[in-house]
């Protein structure tokens, strides 16, 4: 038998790296990116397949902490059952190392695949559980938020240790994503943050504590549907994000570009050095800001919405 199941992308839109300290984020899916798992149910061992990495191979014959084999191991033990047996196929549509939760999205899409060999329905918060613990190996010391906001498929605010709050947006919010082309390099953007922060913990943790009332603020305007308001919290924030030295030079020409072309406001998004830039913008703005975006060097530009 042939079971199939997917996961989306995702995009923050406040509160990156602050949010590794304790503070909140907002990040929302990205329901037209997905990643999808098929599982062909067979006798032989597991063999698992990711063409855009060049992998197929058995699971027995990958190294224990693969990413890959460590998310398998722990979907079975968690649904208390084998390893199944067969071909697990893994195909994206998510740009890798862009900041757009590729390698969460394989992890959810892969828990979800083997939930329904299983004949059991995840709830998000154990599906998230699991993805948090294969992010560790991808990433090091993630916030937690990308596996949250995949898992749950919904807006959501995100704070480390609490319940995250699921948002629904006032009036129609549309985003564009940009893609640098550059990849995004989390781990160490991440590390070079804490780095700076512990040569310099007053000035840093001001910086953090600022980026976290923006993404509260932002929870509020997107919830009562200020989107041009949402609009300038996001410039804001870009300002703090290139301020902890997380932007770059293409990051920001396509920031300034969005804006130049009448998007309410632009910023970075994810871990930055890299990956992708979010604008949002008016409906009868998107084509101009997408042309802006793409003159100005964006490698792929995506459009997603938040409808009420
Ligand atoms: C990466 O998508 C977002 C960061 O805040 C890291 C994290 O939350 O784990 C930079």
């Amino acid at each position: 038998m042939i079971r199939h199941a997917s996961a989306c992308g995702k995009i923050i839109l406040l509160g990156e790296h602050a949010v590794v300290y304790g503070f909140p984020a907002v990040a929302v899916p990205i329901r037209s990116l997905r990643t999808r798992a098929e599982l062909d149910e067979g006798s032989l061992p597991l063999q698992i397949a990711a063409p855009r990495i060049d992998l197929d191979a058995p699971m027995a014959d990958l190294p224990p902490g693969h990413p890959l084999v460590v998310c398998v191991r722990l979907a079975a033990e968690a649904l208390a059952g084998p390893v199944p047996g067969g071909r697990l196929t893994i195909t994206s549509d998510i740009p890798v190392a862009s900041g757009l939760g590729s390698g969460a999205a394989v992890s959810t899409a892969i828990v979800r695949v083997l939930a329904a060999a299983a004949g059991r329905d995840l709830p998000p918060a154990e599906v998230s559980r699991i993805v948090f613990a294969v992010e560790k190996i991808y990433h090091g010391t993630p916030s937690g938020v990308d596996n949250t906001v995949i898992a749950y498929e919904s807006p959501i605010h995100f704070r480390r240790g609490q319940e995250p709050e699921i948002l629904t947006t006032g009036a129609p919010a549309h985003l564009l994503i940009a893609d640098s082309g550059a990849p995004g390099k989390t781990r160490i953007a991440v590390g070079g943050v804490r780095e700076r922060r512990d040569a310099d913990p007053a000035r840093y943790d001001g910086l953090f504590r600022r980026i976290g009332d923006l993404a509260e603020e932002g929870r509020g305007h997107l919830v009562s549907g200020r989107i041009p308001q949402l609009g300038e919290t996001l410039n804001r924030c870009h300002e703090l994000l290139r301020a902890i030295e997380v932007s770059t030079p293409a990051l920001d020409r396509m920031v300034e570009a969005a804006r130049g072309a009448g998007a309410y406001g632009a910023k970075l998004s994810g871990a930055g050095l890299g990956g992708n830039i979010v604008a949002l913008a008016d409906p009868a703005r998107l084509v101009a800001v997408e042309a802006a975006l793409r003159a100005s060097g964006a490698a792929a530009v995506f459009r997603t919405s938040l409808e009420p």
